[in-house]
């Protein structure tokens, strides 16, 4: 049962990687080193949708806590692996969980609409969360599971390098910057993060609560698109 669900896993993140091969233009499989280059932070692409698959890999066969009993799937991370920006949210909910991407339910509809308001598509960033797999009915992540779950992260954030990161929520903001600062403290600025720009904003959810909210969003947004260089729209 054990090897069964494991070899699943793996199966649907090799059929990944061969999907991604084949639209690449590529006819043969070469098989892929397990092993990442730490380090390197060139954009070009297809040495990062290379490295971005052998990493989903590597992440779907992870035990590094329990969580990978209890998924459905995983949720490694979807957009542009060249991509300027990104989005790290907290872990998968049910949605998710069900279709194997981030953001998708309602949470993540707004931040499709926030995507769009800056005048980019899902497709142009790259969105992710601190733990891959839904803790189960969605409890808050323990500090073992983001422990665990930190390093295919870091190795995440390294294939992508990103000139921004918006970290979604308290609790994508507190890990990612090691602090107990609250988000209303922190949202608005730019904090240094491995040398990458990051920028704490409220959680798409919690504006499903405060809509009142949404406009300080918009207001952290507009910094991250000064910062990109991405023109306002009037
Ligand atoms: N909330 C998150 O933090 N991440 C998701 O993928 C969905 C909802």
């Amino acid at each position: 049962m054990e090897l069964n669900r494991d070899l699943r896993r793996a199966i649907s993140a090799i059929k990944t990687y061969m999907e991604i091969e084949r639209d690449a233009g590529l006819d043969e499989i070469l098989l892929p080193s397990l092993s990442l280059s730490v380090g390197v932070s060139s954009k070009s692409g297809k040495g990062l949708k290379e490295r971005l698959a052998n990493l989903e890999i590597e992440t779907a066969l992870c035990k590094g806590c329990q969580l990978y009993r209890s998924r459905n799937n995983l949720v490694f991370g979807v957009g542009s692996e060249g991509a300027d920006l990104m989005f790290i949210g907290e872990a998968p909910g049910r949605d998710e969980d069900l279709q194997g991407i981030p953001f998708v339910g309602r949470a993540g509809q707004l931040l499709t609409k926030i995507i769009e308001a800056m005048g980019l598509k899902r497709s142009d960033v790259y969105i992710a969360n601190i733990l891959k797999c839904r803790p189960p009915n969605n409890r808050d992540p323990l500090p073992t599971e983001i422990l665990a779950c930190e390093e295919n992260l870091l190795r995440q954030i390294e294939v992508i390098s990103p000139k921004v990161i918006v970290a979604l929520g308290k609790f994508a903001a507190q890990t990612l910057l090691r602090t107990q600062t609250s988000i209303s403290k922190m949202r608005g600025h730019f904090y240094n993060y491995h040398e990458i720009r990051l920028m704490p904003t409220f959680h798409p959810a919690y504006l499903l609560r405060n809509p009142g909210d949404k406009r300080l969003v918009w207001d952290d947004m507009k910094k991250v698109m000064k910062e990109l260089g991405i023109p306002l729209k009037k």
